[in-house]
């Protein structure tokens, strides 16, 4: 009997041939998994592709929920947004296949995992550095790049072994989604002088052809969750699979980021994240609202360093848990009402209410019922300005030679 691999299976063209060529090269028995987090496939069919390729298993699991709650919401909470641009969906989403990866190999008694990624991304530093924290003991198989087939090569491996060719094997792109976001990259998009074409948007309208008319939606928070939609309470599935189609058919969420890859190279990479946008967005008015300005200050400084630990993999690690639990503890007074006007591919933040918001009108007001007091402003200043006038009596004088 052979040993068995389980390879994080997706049903395109690189994954099929994997389970063919570990089969040749390696002589082991592949386990296909696929993982549900709401890329919204016909997994039946995905199923039954990798048993007819070769696959003695053929397991799908549905992480959505997993995917939602442990991973995209915390990253909500901790407002992780890679290089300003990029929500990071198909970053969130690694960890948790990795995660089941390890999970089916204990299951099945596999001694191996194996990955579609090529080695030039970040994907492949993902699985293998997550899989590698959680189980240091299996052996990780990367096919695509070790077998050294250009695409034409894989093509004519594929036809040459019967592995069906999606029809999307004319079709540059490179694309991988979630229900945080849509990626894509490849093709035309590699020169980034080129404006996008309209063809690769399948989840935003173009602003050109969205209503005439704004939208409004009103996002209510309980501790930096997003619970409601309009009032009504929604799980989180829902609610973000509701936001991405409202957001979308209003062109909101399109991204074009030149970004920094792990493996020092820049990439174009096209994202389409209406909720995500829109969530992130309303989060952080939020924030705003119920944040002391050093909270605030702090936690954008903990946001970039949160973002950048998913993009670079280090999804299980002690510093990452550090990082959230002080999110965690920074979302207590995080709830309230977002209202959010959509227009022509822009997402404004128009309303805004806490029942523990800082923001108070009475000390902000220029009419009747200001209880700010001006006339303790000029002590303050004197106080504030004591080290400027010190320095500018000493240093500041004779200050015209150079
Ligand atoms: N550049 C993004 C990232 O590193 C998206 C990658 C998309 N992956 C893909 N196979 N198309 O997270």
């Amino acid at each position: 009997m052979s040993d068995k691999v389980v390879l994080a299976y997706s049903g395109g063209l690189d994954t099929s041939v994997a389970i063919r060529w570990l089969k040749e090269e390696y002589n082991l028995d592949v386990i296909a998994l696929t993982v549900d987090v709401g890329n919204e496939r016909d997994f039946s069919a995905t199923q039954q592709k990798a048993r007819n390729v070769g696959a003695i298993k053929a397991l799908v699991r549905d992480a959505k929920e997993t995917f939602v709650n442990h991973f995209l919401f915390p990253a909500l909470q901790a407002d992780a947004i890679y290089e300003g641009q990029y929500p990071l969906a198909t970053a969130l989403s690694r960890p948790l296949m990795a995660k089941l990866l390890v999970d089916v190999a204990m299951e099945e008694g596999a001694s191996t995992v194996a990955h579609g990624c090529t080695g030039k991304g970040n994907d492949q530093v993902r699985f293998e550095v997550g899989v590698s924290s959680l189980a240091p003991s299996l052996k990780i198989i990367a096919p695509a790049r070790e077998w050294g087939m250009t695409r034409e090569e894989t093509i004519s491996y594929a036809q040459r072994h019967d592995i069906p060719i999606p029809i999307t094997a004319s079709n540059p792109y490179s694309i991988d989604e979630n229900l945080w976001g849509r990626a894509i990259e490849c093709g035309i998009l590699e020169d980034p002088w080129v404006e996008p074409p309209e063809e690769i948007f399948t989840w935003t309208r173009s602003p050109n052809d969205s209503p005439d008319k704004p939208g409004y939606v009103e996002i209510g928070f309980d501790q930096g969750i997003p619970v409601t939609i309009d009032g009504q309470e929604l799980d989180g599935i829902s609610l973000i699979q509701r936001l991405n189609d409202l957001a979308g058919e209003h062109g909101v969420g399109r991204i074009d980021h030149l970004e920094n890859r792990l493996v020092g190279i820049k990439s174009r990479e096209i994202y389409e994240a209406p909720a995500a946008t829109v969530l992130l967005q309303a989060h952080q008015a939020l924030e705003a609202m119920t944040l002391s300005k050093d909270q605030l200050r702090f936690k954008q400084r903990v946001a970039v360093e949160y973002a950048d630990l998913i993009y670079n993999g280090l999804w299980f690690t002690r510093l990452h848990q550090d990082l959230a639990a002080y999110v965690k503890s920074s979302q207590r007074f995080v709830t309230g009402t977002i209202r959010v006007k959509l227009f022509k591919g822009s997402c404004t933040i128009v309303g805004r209410k806490s029942p523990f918001s800082l923001y108070s009108y009475s000390l902000a007001t220029y009419d009747k019922g200001d209880v700010f007091d001006q006339s303790a402003s000029p002590g303050f200043i004197h106080i504030w300005g004591l080290p400027v006038r010190n320095q500018a009596q000493v240093q500041l004088t004779g200050e015209t030679e150079d």
